[in-house]
């Protein structure tokens, strides 16, 4: 613990764990409970938007400070035929189907209160912030890849799709990751080079245009996470969420002045974008030259890569090609606030016989973000010994607890190899102090789903997490594998944000 450089609060954080569950319930400790603020396909806004399917990461910007008013920003990361769009006709979608595949993706801007009278969080349908990013929206491109031939010479390109996590700029705007884009891309007749970038948005102006920053790399972006170098430029650390890919880190040209505000997002459109190699404990610059010296003598990846934006637009490619080490999907990367080591949670990978996943840590040379030398170690690894299998989102907590929601896919949850763990969890593990690396369960999700986008309100009374794809392995809608949440005179299953509180920090 010599790294820390900020206490933990002292009062410590505790709660009661729960067993592992296949209840069709979202299942939390005693003395907690839920609110569905949003599930899909509810209308956020007086024009009648409506909430997008498979809902993800979750990040709350207060109003006026406030932790009981806010914007939310939620990502929807991809939608199920049976619930949204229907299924292909001779093995193509129509028009009207592709439109309700891409308006169903992308993310939605909330806003949510807490409704002291009811002692409920809420959906405020009357908000003039609430509005939808989706597959349809136009978007700028950035940095090296604008315009060029790569991506068809496109400076703005269609929508946003297949997002996942994301993180937070320094300057309140959300970043917002696109990961598993090929089927979409292909299924809406789509250039593919459009989709795998980080795109940002600003929740509170409609008049910041949406734009996607090529600078930090296409591939199956899980999230990103920012941070500073001791000399005041930018880091984004990002995963690529695919079975033996890597992990990256993105260091503006520039530095951050933060009396520049949302001009900063600039920053995001000039520097250095690296791949790590764990094996030397050195970070790799992805640049054109290194790729070129690297291909020397084979005509084909001297043709592929002819510029920044072939590197960047080609990303796995030329990451593997220097040298980046291949691993186990790497999927969210954050930023402890206590030490600035950085974690990463291994989902899986059955190519390698790892079932359970694992969280990696990783300190930069001197705590520097800037710097181009690391040491890793493994923090936690899944299985029936920790309590948890395949690890995704991470976010903490201010005791220095480190909170991972699990994914176990919804095809193996409680069978074979995953039979011990029941429905997909979410976890408390301390960082710090005798129960470092200890995972103790604090939910259950219901049949089928996935816990995603864990975030909390500045006063950490409010968590929101998003109640992923449950009841994706019915077969016949008539008789769905989950009925939640639970609304009166449905069974139809639906994705949807809620609002845990209960917490005494
Ligand atoms: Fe969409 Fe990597 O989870
Ligand atoms: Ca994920
Ligand atoms: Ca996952
Ligand atoms: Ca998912």
């Amino acid at each position: 613990d010599s790294l820390l450089h900020v206490k933990p609060k002292k009062k410590g954080f505790k709660f009661t764990p729960i067993e592992t569950t296949n209840k069709d319930e979202l299942v939390l400790p005693k003395g907690f409970k839920y609110d569905v603020v949003a599930a899909y396909g509810d209308v956020i806004n007086g024009k009648g938007d409506t909430f997008g399917f498979n809902n993800d990461f979750t990040l709350y910007f207060p109003i006026q400070n406030s932790n009981e008013r806010g914007l939310l920003w939620v990502n929807h990361e991809y939608t199920n035929p049976l619930y949204v769009e229907g299924e292909k006709v001779n093995g193509k979608y129509a028009p009207t189907q592709i439109e309700k595949l891409l308006y169903n993706q992308g993310g939605s801007i909330i806003e949510v209160y807490y409704d002291k009278k009811v002692n409920k969080w809420k959906m405020d349908a009357t908000s003039t912030y609430a509005r939808r990013v989706t597959g349809l929206t136009s978007f700028a491109l950035t940095g090296p890849a604008k315009g060029t031939k790569v991506v068809n010479g496109a400076t703005s390109v269609q929508g946003t799709f297949a997002n996942c996590s994301g993180g937070k700029t320094l300057w309140n705007t959300v970043l917002s990751c696109e990961e598993n884009f090929e089927e979409t891309a292909n299924n809406a007749g789509l250039n593919q080079t459009h989709y795998g970038w980080v795109i940002e948005v600003d929740p509170f102006d409609p008049n910041f245009a949406v734009r996607k920053h090529t600078a930090l790399g296409r591939f199956n972006h899980e999230n990103a996470s920012m941070g500073l170098a001791k000399d005041q430029r930018v880091v984004v650390y990002m995963g690529d969420d695919k079975k033996d890919a890597c992990v990256y880190k993105f260091v503006s040209k520039d530095k951050y002045v933060p009396a520049l505000g949302k001009a900063n997002s600039r920053l995001l459109e000039e520097g250095n974008l690296y791949v790590a190699d764990f094996k030397k404990g050195r970070w790799i610059a992805l640049t054109i030259e290194a790729v070129q010296k690297a291909a020397a003598g084979k005509p084909e990846l001297l043709e592929k890569f002819q510029t920044q934006g072939d590197v960047v637009t080609n990303c796995q490619e030329a990451a593997l090609l220097l040298g980046g080490t291949p691993t186990d999907r790497p999927e969210d990367v954050e930023i402890s606030p206590f030490d600035s080591s950085i974690f990463i949670a291994h989902t899986n990978n059955d190519k390698h016989g790892n079932l359970h996943g694992h969280i990696t840590r990783f300190i930069e040379k001197k705590g520097d973000h800037g710097a181009t030398e690391f040491e890793y170690e493994i923090f936690a690894a899944g299985g029936r010994q920790s309590g948890f299998s395949a690890p995704d989102n991470l976010t903490f907590d201010s005791n220095a607890n480190l909170w991972t929601v699990t994914d176990i896919s919804s095809s193996s949850l409680n069978q074979g190899a995953w039979t011990s763990f029941g429905n997909n969890g979410m976890f408390v593990i301390p960082t710090v102090g005798q129960d470092k690396g200890i995972a103790w369960q604090f939910a259950a999700a219901p049949m089928d789903a996935e816990l995603t986008g864990p975030c909390f309100t500045p006063n950490e009374k409010t968590l929101f997490l998003s109640v992923q794809h449950p009841g994706e392995e019915t077969e016949d809608i008539n008789n769905p594998t989950s009925t939640w949440p639970h609304r009166k005179g449905e069974k139809m299953p639906r994705p949807a944000v809620v609002a845990i509180t209960g917490f005494k920090f």
